[in-house]
């Protein structure tokens, strides 16, 4: 029989949940034309948390918050609509808890992610894809409301632990990795839980931080995971008003930026990344001096069946000739 040493519990994680967080910050070294040599570009990477992305924070502190006010107990089962990462990360969570966990999403999300749920357990249920995500979230709440005292609905969208986990963590991981310097944040919105809380953070550090917000430009567009605010319902959380700006990014150029990043910078990352990183440099080129940070989601191996890699690069060539 194996003893455990009296001080494993300093070198080892009490459950998955505690990996959450503590995310690297890489520069962006080449993908600077146009940039002045004044000006610094860092990709924050949260393909690097335990679930393979940025929700693994939100689902975290939303679950916590639940179990805190007992609103999550035995018995239930957590519920929620998601166009992926969050379910990613709700289905590792509840795992790691112990909790079953049901998800509504459109049946067209990719099928890495849809094999990543079950995987960890839990049911997926499919919604129409020509309604995105805006026909999970009702058919969700349908579901919710026929049967209220079965489900823990932890509510992304309207949740105010989802903004206060990135108050909580991503914020204050940012401020200390930039030792105070950062100037300019961008992130792109899906609930609007990254950029609304991180923001928050960073402005009550120091005002004149810029926090600026990453759209797709048109309502009908190819970035999993995000959000076109006009054509979309708004989520509660999300106040456009606390923004200093917001940027639409096209697709075909989100989609061009994720070959670039993995060719010039070393990093296979998602699509909502690309966009992310179009909107950086658009903002990066109009300053002389400055410190940028940028969120990287996730990583795109969770893409690798979609569009994004499925011809596109050939597509990208005839575009450019
Ligand atoms: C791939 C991807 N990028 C970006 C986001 C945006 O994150 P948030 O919901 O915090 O706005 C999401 C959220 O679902 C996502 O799945």
């Amino acid at each position: 029989m194996s003893s455990t040493p009296a001080n494993v519990a300093t070198h080892t994680a009490g459950t998955v949940c505690d990996l959450v967080g503590n995310t690297p910050l890489v520069e962006i070294q080449r993908l600077r034309e146009g940039v002045a040599d004044g000006v610094k570009i860092y990709a924050k990477l949260e393909g690097f948390n335990p679930g393979g992305s940025v929700k693994d924070r939100a689902a975290w502190n939303m679950l916590k918050h639940g179990l805190d006010e007992g609103s999550l107990a035995p018995g239930k089962t957590i519920l929620d609509s998601t166009s992926g990462n969050t379910g990613i990360a709700l289905a590792m969570v509840g795992a790691a808890l112990g909790f079953p966990v049901t998800l509504v999403m459109p049946a067209n999300v990719s099928i890495e992610r849809k094999r990543v749920v079950t995987a960890y357990g839990a049911t997926p249920v499919y919604s129409d894809p020509l309604e995105g995500s805006d026909g999970a979230l009702l058919m969700c709440r349908e579901m919710y409301e026929a049967e209220p005292d079965k489900w823990f609905k932890p509510d992304q969208y309207f949740n105010e632990a989802n903004p206060e986990a990135h108050f909580l963590t991503t914020g204050p991981e940012i401020w200390e990795q930039t030792d105070g310097a950062i100037t300019h944040f961008v992130a792109s919105i899906g609930t609007g839980g990254t950029v609304m809380g991180t923001g928050r953070y960073l402005k009550s550090q120091n005002k004149a931080v810029q926090v600026i917000a990453i759209e797709p430009d048109d309502a009908f567009h190819g970035i999993e995971g995000l959000k076109h605010m006009e054509s979309s319902i708004v989520p509660g959380i999300f106040k456009e008003q606390e923004l200093d700006s917001k940027i639409g990014v096209a697709t075909d150029d989100a989609y061009d930026m994720v070959y670039d990043v993995a060719a010039s910078e070393g990093m296979l990352v998602g699509q909502s990344s690309g966009a992310a990183l179009c909107g950086a440099l658009e903002v990066a080129r109009q300053l002389d001096e400055g410190l940028l940070v940028v969120i990287f989601p996730d990583f795109g191996d969770r893409y690798l069946s979609t569009n994004l890699w499925m011809g596109w690069k050939n597509r990208k060539q005839t575009r450019k000739q």
